[in-house]
């Protein structure tokens, strides 16, 4: 079996944030399990503007057009890289941060735009998310519900940490008001056992999920042999960018 791909997006705007942290120790934890590499997506110090509501992926059916004005590309690059996801926020007004919620509205929307003739693709990625904020009852359960729903919208799959806790890794800094960045672990004692053991169980899911494509490649829909495993989505991606370039090119000479 070829090696899964986890990619840990980290939603938060600060640079060291508490939610890398929990992304880091998630990926830790995905490593554990065998043959797993991994990949980081910080959004801190990015510019990811938000969705313009155009429609021009619409009527182009393409990922977002304005991709490379800005750093979103990086967004789809990794994204569709990845056999396994661990998404990560911080609680903003009991919900995902702005910047991350820009990331999503463009790429759900893109992709969208560029399989909605064809069918969605069966991108099957296996995910598991996360957050932690200041509050005890901050509106944690909430940040991961929106982002439980957003995997579930792009045809993804998602695990918990394990059974009868939150559908997530949480963590809080029980209602204090506590600043800093990276010093989660030193106030929630759960932060991090439960970030990797979320990492864990989106490696063993993926490598699942893969290795049951492959036994079963030829008695299911072509479209899991040609998503999942061919990962096609990632060749339509830099066709679409070679596509893009040469454009860039001709609008210049
Ligand atoms: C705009 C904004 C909104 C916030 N809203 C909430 C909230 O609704 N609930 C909560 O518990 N904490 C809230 N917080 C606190 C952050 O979740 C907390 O500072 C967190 O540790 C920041 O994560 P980071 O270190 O990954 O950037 C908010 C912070 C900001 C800046």
């Amino acid at each position: 079996m070829a090696k899964v791909n986890i990619v840990g997006i980290v939603g938060s705007p600060r640079h060291h944030s508490n939610t890398e942290v929990m992304v880091r120790e998630a990926l830790e934890g995905a490593k554990e399990t065998g043959d797993v590499e991994t990949q980081l997506l910080l959004l801190a110090g990015k510019k990811i503007n938000p969705c313009l509501s155009c429609f021009k992926c619409n009527e182009k059916r393409d990922f977002c057009i304005f991709r490379f004005k800005d750093d979103m590309h990086e967004v789809y690059e990794k994204y569709l890289a990845a056999d396994g996801l661990i998404i990560g926020s911080p609680v903003y007004h009991l919900s995902i941060s702005g910047i991350l919620k820009n990331a999503i509205d463009r790429l759900g929307q893109g992709l969208n735009s560029k399989y909605r003739a064809t069918g969605r693709p069966w991108f099957a990625k296996v995910g598991g998310v996360l957050t932690q904020g200041m509050g005890r009852f901050g509106g944690q359960e909430y940040t991961l519900q929106f982002l439980v729903s957003h995997l579930l919208l792009m045809n993804n799959m998602v695990v918990a940490p394990g059974m009868g806790d939150a559908i997530g890794a949480i963590g809080s800094f029980n209602n204090q008001a506590i600043r800093q960045v990276g010093v989660i672990a030193e106030y929630d004692v759960e932060a991090l056992p439960q970030s990797r053991a979320l990492g864990k169980r989106v490696a063993e899911l993926t490598r699942i999920v893969r290795t049951g494509a492959e036994t079963l490649k030829d008695e299911l829909p072509e479209e899991y042999n040609k998503y999942l495993l061919q990962r096609q989505a990632i060749t339509d991606y830099a066709r679409a960018t070679q596509k893009w370039e040469s454009k860039q090119g001709k609008a210049l000479s």
